[in-house]
């Protein structure tokens, strides 16, 4: 029950902020920022809005552990889905990435964002190709922890400018706080489920 809990929140937020990318998409009025991304990253920013959102709602249907035992030919599917989706989702990331608002530091944030998330897919994906399942599964779980990042920084952003933080410090440090304990989080969890399959 608490699992199915936990995963309904994970979906809605992944529907939401999926939702949300793809309305400045199609938006006719863009908020300025949005609007400013497309000028600059035409290519980048539609691919991004494209791609990201299909990897963060196909990814949350990837831990669903009942969908991931009893329809094994879907969890493969959705599995080559989210690897493609992370693939040009990151790469656009990367290309916007150098031009971040808040400078060198959040430019750096998002830079190291987008190499990690495309390192750690690219590992899932070998690892599941050579038949080794629970490496797969450790560097699915890093993917999807960032692929998380796009929540996290929409908590956390209205969250700051909330407690009254100046914007650009708030997201130069979000930049890095969108991921980091994330990764941290997805480690820890790495390291349960290792002890758990040995005890
Ligand atoms: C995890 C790797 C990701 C990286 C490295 C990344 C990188 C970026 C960068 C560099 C920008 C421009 C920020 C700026 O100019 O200040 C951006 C904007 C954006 N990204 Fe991503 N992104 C990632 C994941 C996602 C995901 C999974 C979504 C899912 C919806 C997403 C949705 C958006 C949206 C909607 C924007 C527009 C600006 C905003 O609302 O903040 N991104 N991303």
């Amino acid at each position: 029950m608490a699992q199915w809990t936990g995963w309904s929140t994970l979906m809605l937020l992944a529907l939401g902020v999926a939702g949300y990318a793809l309305w400045l998409l199609v938006a006719s009025e863009r908020p300025d920022f949005a609007a400013s991304l497309f000028v600059r990253h035409p290519v980048g920013a539609l691919v991004h809005m494209v791609c990201s959102p299909v990897a963060l709602v196909a990814g949350a249907l990837q831990v669903n552990r009942a969908i991931r035992t009893r329809h094994l030919v879907l969890h493969r599917w959705l599995g080559r889905l989210y690897v493609l989706a992370v693939l040009l989702g990151g790469a656009s990331g990367l290309s916007m990435a150098f031009e971040a608002q808040g400078g060198p530091v959040s430019e750096w944030g998002f830079g190291l964002l987008a190499v990690l998330w495309l390192l750690s897919t690219s590992l899932g994906f070998v690892a599941m190709r050579r038949g080794a399942r629970n490496t797969h599964r450790d560097w699915m779980l890093r993917s999807y922890a960032l692929t998380l990042a796009a929540i996290t920084l929409r908590i956390y952003i209205p969250s700051s400018q909330i407690a009254g933080l100046p914007f650009e410090d708030a997201y130069r440090a979000i930049a890095w706080l969108c991921w980091v304990p994330n990764l941290l989080l997805a480690e820890w969890l790495i390291r349960r489920l290792r002890s758990t399959a040995t005890a």
